[in-house]
């Protein structure tokens, strides 16, 4: 069972995850950190920027959970322009021991595998950051994905691309494939810590959190594991 926390408001659960995240680098300079995209983590990005000031940082290592496939990586959105730009810079990491999934078209048969060996060689990651999208998806595993799965290409769920057609021009313009770490991936992180705000998350929170475990419900993959916690405001607490 994860262990909730309730929040006031999205500053407070950025505060709350990012004093995590400084207690570990504090205590581990190379701390491996999983980083998330989209609109959830953006508080704890903010906290951490006046957190991390005077800390030593330039060995934190970190890795995204997924990326749009075929999407040009200079393009703002794709997920290393917008890592790049939002933890990136504004902490001062050191780029090069920052890694998302590589999305190019080229060499994509082997980039799920070269991921995976990448997260291994460097120890693991201590503390994911999640978000969940509507769907109950975690990273881009969409339901129907397997407990078991590691990084891989997938097809995007229409409800997902329609959510995140806000970031594009268009919903045309979102991609159809990303490239993700799976959930046998995700798990294997030493500590979890999902975010969710907003009444819109709040059915896939309850899925999530008090759920059947079960792969219509990617996100209730957090119940298997044994570090797990879920900080989120009274909106998306709303169906627990
Ligand atoms: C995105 C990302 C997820 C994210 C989720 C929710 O598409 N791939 O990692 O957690 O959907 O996004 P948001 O935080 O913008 O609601």
């Amino acid at each position: 069972m994860a262990e909730v926390i309730i929040v006031s408001s999205e500053n407070e659960a950025g505060a709350i995850v990012a004093d995590e995240i400084v207690r570990l680098i504090r205590a581990n300079p190379e701390t491996v950190l999983g980083l998330a995209t989209g609109s959830t983590p953006l508080p704890v990005y903010e906290a951490l920027r006046r957190r991390l000031e005077g800390v030593n940082v330039s060995r934190v290592r970190g890795f995204a959970l997924d990326e749009y496939v075929g999407l040009d990586p200079a393009h703002p959105q794709s997920y290393r322009s917008v890592i790049t730009r939002e933890v990136v810079e504004p902490l001062g990491l050191a780029p090069e021991l920052i890694r998302t999934p590589n999305g190019s078209l080229d060499g994509i048969e082997h980039a799920g595998d070269d991921y995976e060996r990448a997260i291994v060689e460097a120890g693991g990651v201590d503390l994911q950051i999640l978000g969940i999208g509507t769907s109950g998806h975690i990273g881009f595993n969409e339901p129907g994905s397997s407990f078991a799965s590691l990084t891989r290409v997938k097809t995007l769920i229409e409800q997902t691309r329609h959510d995140n057609a806000r970031f594009f021009d268009s919903v045309d313009d979102v991609p159809m494939h990303c490239i993700t770490q799976g959930l046998g991936t995700i798990l294997r992180a030493r500590h979890l810590m999902l975010l969710a705000f907003g009444e819109n998350k709040a059915d896939a929170v309850a899925g999530a959190v008090e759920g059947p475990i079960t792969a219509s419900c990617p996100g209730s993959a957090i119940q298997l594991h044994p570090h797990a916690t879920v900080v989120i405001d009274e909106a998306a607490a709303s169906r627990l």
